[in-house]
């Protein structure tokens, strides 16, 4: 992808449909009776891989451009698919997936690309083995491949040591499947999709602070779920607003859950002229249309509690903070090094070469007063966020960015070029 510096962002847009909501959308509507018809799926290919996957197991999904029809066969409908699961590059499938696959009652294995194979898995293998569950690491490093041969699961009370809301929702799902209550306790509450939705299937979830209680039910009801635009993607269109001179944007229907909304909070924070519009609930959800001008940015510090709360937007904050007065600091963001990239490495070697003032910590970064981007060759080692970052940076850097392996921005964000052309000169 090649980008060039743009005079101004103007105009009114729509991003993809939110993906964490998306797999959901699936996962749930597979387990439910009935037939759920989604609007606004996104159709990236981390959630085609949850399509895929659900397809394998007999489930009947129809897919018209971003309408999604799930013919639901209720909690004990799936069938055991004749090959291993491939879940491409989607943390979200496989985590999620693996509480629905431990308490079946078949075996499977469940596998992904290089990327996936390389990610933590002992996060979940160990709460879901305590439940009852029989999971094993192929290549015994607690990463997947993993074979999952189902087994009858029980409730548990599980202290998560890390805020995630893969791993919470993965043993949510398997709970489905208990005959008590399970209780996760989070270190801070992460985005609360599947608790959520699940109510909304007729499920029995409840949270008090970062505790959530999943009573099991006898089986969930299939309804009707329109996905709101997804509010990592338009983080990006926020970023590159602020720091456009003469610019003005409305981001229309993006998804502002408060389990979602640090990167509002932390724009806010350090300046930007940021405001909601119509703000509504759809189906559970908090939705609003963002309006975003250009602002002269201030440093800020992102730390602690905030820090699940804009997790997948600290590539494109790292960019705004190059054009804050002073300095940004990042910190207790740990969490960074094992997204699809380690998002510390690969955003300070990346827009070091365009000239940005930033080092990385061992849990963060911290970024200075560095305006005079200028164009490079850079890469995305295949981390769709990593990749729309820098093409953000591109848009105010001098010269021309070169930014390969961009093809990846297809997995949460496929059109995120015409997007950016429809609101600049691009
Ligand atoms: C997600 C949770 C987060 C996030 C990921 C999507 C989800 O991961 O980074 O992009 O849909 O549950 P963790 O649960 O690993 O924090």
């Amino acid at each position: 992808m090649i980008i060039h510096p743009v005079k101004s962002i103007q105009g009114e847009i729509n991003v993809p449909g939110d993906k964490s909501i998306s797999h959901r959308a699936i996962m749930l509507g597979a387990l439910s009776k009935g037939i759920t018809n989604i609007k606004g799926f996104l159709m990236g290919e981390d959630c085609l891989s949850t399509i895929r996957c659900f397809r394998d197991m007999g489930i009947d999904i129809e897919v018209n451009d971003s309408l999604v029809t799930v013919n639901g066969r209720g909690l004990h409908g799936l069938k055991k698919p004749e090959n291993e699961l491939y879940v491409g590059n989607s943390g979200t499938t496989l985590r999620l997936m693996s509480g629905i696959l431990a308490p079946q009652d078949f075996d499977c294995i469940i596998t992904g690309d290089d990327s996936i194979k390389s990610r933590p898995m002992k996060r979940i293998i160990d709460p879901l083995t305590k439940m009852g569950a029989n999971i094993v690491s192929i290549e015994n490093n607690n990463k997947a491949p993993l074979k999952i041969i189902g087994s009858k699961l029980h409730n548990i009370t599980h202290n998560s040591l890390v805020a995630s809301a893969q791993v919470k929702s993965c043993i949510i799902l398997a709970s489905l499947y208990t005959e008590n209550d399970t209780k996760i306790i989070e270190p801070v509450l992460s985005r609360n999709h599947t608790e959520i939705m699940l109510n909304y299937f007729g499920g029995n979830i409840t949270t008090q602070g970062s505790t959530i209680t999943s009573t099991p039910v006898k089986e969930l009801y299939a309804k009707d779920i329109n996905i709101p635009g997804d509010i990592s993607s338009a983080a990006f269109f926020m970023v590159a607003c602020l720091i456009t001179k003469n610019s003005q944007l409305v981001i229309k229907n993006v998804g502002i859950n408060p389990t979602r909304d640090g990167i509002i909070t932390v724009l806010k924070a350090m300046n930007g002229d940021i405001s909601l519009l119509n703000e509504r609930e759809i189906n559970g959800e908090l939705v609003a249309d963002i309006k975003v001008k250009s602002s002269k940015l201030t440093g800020t510090v992102i730390d602690k509690d905030i820090i699940p709360a804009l997790i997948d937007e600290i590539p494109v904050i790292a960019v705004a903070a190059c054009f804050a007065e002073g300095k940004t600091i990042i910190k207790d963001a740990q969490e960074l090094k094992v997204k699809e990239s380690n998002r510390i490495e690969t955003m300070v070697t990346e827009l070091s070469k365009m000239g940005a003032d930033i080092i990385g910590t061992d849990d963060g970064m911290i970024i200075s007063h560095s305006p005079n981007l200028r164009g490079a060759t850079v890469k995305s080692y295949n981390d769709h966020r990593v990749a729309m970052s820098l093409a953000i940076a591109g848009l105010v850097a001098e010269g021309k960015t070169d930014i390969n392996e961009s093809e990846c921005i297809d997995i949460s964000f496929p059109g995120f070029y015409n997007s950016l052309q429809n609101i600049s000169d691009l």
